[in-house]
């Protein structure tokens, strides 16, 4: 069995801060959810991955190289442009051969893996297994419809009036009989090849199409709450470890990981959190669920249920939270009269300010 990663796209809904990054490089806990995905894959026991990249290629491929460090083999896809799931599909069609494929988007969050359910599609090998979840606002997912059985009879892409709560979640166990749909569908309204359509193609040919209904799913609606939520509760998983430096005058409670190379001083860290590489702490408190990337800097500041991406410094500022803070940005204390706030933010940016 192989794996097909989507990680192309272009990643409008978390913006600002993925105007200049790739979506599924957005950390949970200080590491990107792309990551989660491809470790869920290696675990249950998929090696072989052809990641579908696009105009973030670069970035992916720094990121995840050549797949050895996560015990894979890597085949890089390009995808000229987005044209929708499917015609991912199509386009690593060389690539996945006569191999059954779990497809697997890369700005998706599967709490718990996926290992059982590939060990049931090998056990049952139906012609296509999708996982479902219920969320509130079903509108912006792919629709499932099941019928009194739970066989799936209908899908539709992101429909204004969704006739269920269960939505698709980015994971897709196929066997080769998707080749033939994804060829045999047109464009949709939005101008993209929908796996949607496929899906429903299969079921319209009378193939086998199961579902699977799970709980602890998330992916990047742009909602930032949610956003914190996932880091706030894989954050009550990790491992607490010390790597860097921390002084006799700083405190640490809980699970609190210090990366390699970071160093805190004169501070209180209370868990769970995580403070990066090299990350510079100082005078400050770092409060539950938060994760400070690596190479930060925060200094005489307070911060907690947050989310700190690389390279960013708080300095001076009092107390934050519930933030996401993206990559390379400056914080700081006003020093000059008048006392107003400055601000240079980028597009797309939100800031509520307490006067
Ligand atoms: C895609 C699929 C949609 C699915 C979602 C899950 O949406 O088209 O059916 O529910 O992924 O992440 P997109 O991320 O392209 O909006």
């Amino acid at each position: 069995m192989k794996a097909l990663v989507l990680a192309g796209g272009t990643g409008t809904r978390l913006r600002p801060i993925t105007h200049t990054a790739a979506k599924q490089l957005v950390p949970v806990a200080n590491k990107p959810v792309l990551f989660y995905g491809i470790e869920s894959l290696v675990a249950a026991g998929i090696t072989d991955l052809g990641i579908i990249v696009g105009d973030t290629e670069e970035e992916i491929r720094a990121a995840v190289g050549d797949g050895r460090a996560f015990g894979a083999t890597v085949t890089y896809i390009r995808q000229e442009r987005a044209l929708g799931l499917a015609h991912a599909v199509l386009v690593a069609r060389d690539y996945l051969a006569q191999d059954d494929f779990v497809m697997y988007l890369g700005d998706n969050f599967i709490v718990g893996g996926i290992n059982e359910l590939v060990r049931k599609f090998e056990a049952e090998k139906p012609d296509a297994d999708i996982l479902l979840t219920r969320v509130d606002d079903p509108s912006v997912f792919g629709v499932v419809e099941l019928d009194a059985t739970g066989r799936v009879v209908r899908l539709q892409e992101k429909p204004p009036e969704p006739a269920s709560d269960l939505a698709l979640v980015g994971v897709y166990l196929f066997t080769p009989a998707i080749h033939e749909a994804v060829r045999a569908i047109r464009p949709s309204r939005r101008g993209e090849l929908e796996i949607t359509d496929a899906i429903q193609e299969l079921v319209d040919r009378g193939l086998t199409v199961r579902s699977t209904t799970i709980t602890g799913y998330w992916k990047d609606t742009g909602n930032v709450p949610d956003m914190l939520e996932v880091n706030r509760s894989v954050l009550d998983t990790i491992e607490p470890c010390l790597e860097g430096s921390v002084d006799e005058a700083s405190e640490i409670i809980g699970r609190v990981r210090v990366g390699r190379g970071a160093r805190v001083r004169r501070s209180r860290i209370v868990g769970p959190a995580v403070i990066g590489d090299d990350a510079v702490v100082t005078d400050s408190y770092v409060g539950p669920s938060t994760s400070v990337a690596e190479n930060c800097v925060i200094e005489s500041s307070e911060i907690e249920f947050s989310i700190v991406l690389a390279g960013s410094s708080l300095k001076g500022v009092g107390r934050i939270e519930a933030s996401l803070i993206g990559k390379d940005v400056q914080v700081s204390r006003a020093l000059h009269t008048p006392r107003a706030h400055r601000l240079v933010l980028g597009d797309h940016s939100k800031v509520q300010i307490t006067p």
